[in-house]
């Protein structure tokens, strides 16, 4: 029998719709599924795609059937489920053979895994994969890390697989080792400060201005059509307008205010931290959706301090024009942080992560793709040096006239106490960053008295000390 070009391990949604999208661009698929009942299951209704499909129901199998050198894609659980997987599959593999890890891992265990890898096993590449379901069946935008040799052996699948832009496949090879899970990382932590800066637009339109879901919902279809246009603004409109079929009601007003979270937008946090760069829209989406668990305080805390929003009434023309402005603002910071997030992460692992292309395969397929990713990549073509996108020319003229509004919106949101954080945090850091004077020379001065770290002065060189006159 023919031997298949690739194999995956992993048959749940993404797995599934991965290997059918595989199967359908005309290459040869080896598949297995931990329960063989799936994998029969998946070849029944892969309908003609079958043809192209090879069921396995033992890793043996699986291995065999495919030429060598061997890719294999593992679509399980992130965590303790790939560490098993790797286990299982190594003493089966030669050295050249590959090991692919499409799962939403920590680049750090990818990392781990590599490092593992290398003495004795196959080769190993973290792949992040975004798009959700559909990406995976019909275009994902795919973030490739780890030997470029391995990779040039997955490239025609990838390129044949991966979302289109204007034709060019949103696919790449970022980087060695985790360059590749810590790229889709971060795409995650901006896709939580988008979702969670569009959910602030809608607690002001919904609790300020009092409008109904059905009400919002245009407001997100016509700002799709303008700046913002991009997949989360576009699916909140279409979000908005459907009906639960049990109550009648707007499926949204009977949704619980409690957001899941898997770890990703949490890792981007901690990275950004960890390299010490400011990430603060992004922290505060992630923090938005830990007090959003917190329902139980949440509703004690409403009975102890109450909330008394003034009705801001129906919101005209130049309301919106602010909210419009103030989320396309806060967007640029979310952008400028996490790229700026992964410069540092470069500099730091020597990866020499190609921004300008992380913004390129962004364009289309993934969670945020957008027009302003088309924007982004470039500024960087412009400018592939950058490290901050609010200083490239694009930028910095989108927020000269952009931050007003912000700057108006977060006011007013805090004088009726509705909740901004993330628009909130990306205010702050652009008002901090802007400022060449900032008030750290105290923080300095305060070290210094309780503890003599020193501090440097602005008019002569090297570390001093104040005398602080104790008494
Ligand atoms: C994607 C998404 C996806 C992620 C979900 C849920 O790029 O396709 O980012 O990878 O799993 O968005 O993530 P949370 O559960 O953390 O919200």
């Amino acid at each position: 029998m023919t031997k298949a070009d690739i194999g995956l391990i992993g048959l749940g949604v993404m797995g599934a719709n991965l290997a059918l999208n595989i199967a359908e661009k005309g290459f040869r698929i080896a598949v297995f599924n931990r329960t063989t009942a799936r994998t029969r299951e998946f070849v029944e209704e892969a309908g003609p795609l079958a043809d192209n499909i090879v069921p396995c129901e033992t890793l043996e199998a699986l291995v065999d059937a495919i030429g060598a050198p061997r890719p294999i894609i593992l679509m399980v659980p992130a965590g303790p489920a790939v560490d098993e997987q790797i286990a299982a599959l190594d003493p089966l593999l030669a050295r050249d053979d590959i090991i692919i890890d499409a799962g939403n891992a920590n680049f750090r265990d990818t990392r781990r895994r590599m490092e593992a890898l290398a003495k004795t096993g196959p080769r190993f590449i973290g792949m992040g994969v975004s798009g959700g379901e559909e990406g995976a069946r019909h275009g994902p935008s795919i973030m490739v890390g780890g030997p470029q040799d391995s990779y040039r052996r997955i490239e025609p699948v990838l390129e044949a697989i991966a979302a289109r832009y204007k034709g060019e496949a949103c696919q790449a090879w970022l980087g060695p080792d985790g360059a590749g899970h810590f790229v889709k990382t971060i795409h995650n932590g901006i896709e939580y400060a988008d979702m969670q800066m569009i959910a602030e637009i809608y607690g002001i339109l919904r609790d300020g201005h009092g409008l109904s879901a059905q009400e919002i919902a245009p407001i997100f279809a016509r700002w799709n059509e303008g700046r913002l246009n991009s997949y989360l603004v576009e699916i909140t409109g279409a979000v908005l307008t459907a009906i639960d079929m049990d109550t009648g009601k707007p499926i949204v007003d009977v949704i619980l205010d409690r957001a899941g979270q898997k770890g990703t937008g949490r890792w981007s946090a901690i990275e950004a931290q960890s390299l010490g760069v400011p990430a603060t829209a992004i922290e505060a989406a992630v923090a938005a959706r830990s007090l959003s668990a917190m329902k139980a305080e949440r509703e004690s805390a409403e009975k102890r301090f109450g909330i008394r929003v003034p009705s801001a009434g129906k919101p005209g023309e130049s309301a919106l024009a602010d909210l419009e402005a103030a989320l396309f603002a806060g967007k640029i910071v979310a952008y400028a942080q996490g790229f700026s997030v992964m410069a540092a992460a470069s500099r730091e692992f020597g990866w020499n992560l190609p921004l300008g292309t992380v913004a390129r395969i962004w364009r289309a397929g993934c969670i945020i793709r957008s027009q302003f990713l088309g924007e982004i990549a470039d500024a960087f073509d412009k400018a592939p040096e950058t490290e901050n996108l609010l200083m490239t020319s694009a930028f910095s003229a989108f927020m000269e006239t952009a931050h007003p509004h912000l700057r108006r919106v977060v006011a007013q949101s805090a004088e009726a106490g509705l909740p901004a954080p993330s628009l909130s945090a990306a205010l702050a850091h652009f008002d901090t960053f802007r400022r060449a004077r900032g008030t750290a020379n105290l923080i300095q001065a305060q070290r210094d008295f309780f503890g003599a770290h020193g501090f440097e002065r602005v008019d002569r060189e090297g570390n001093h000390h104040g005398n602080w006159n104790r008494g």
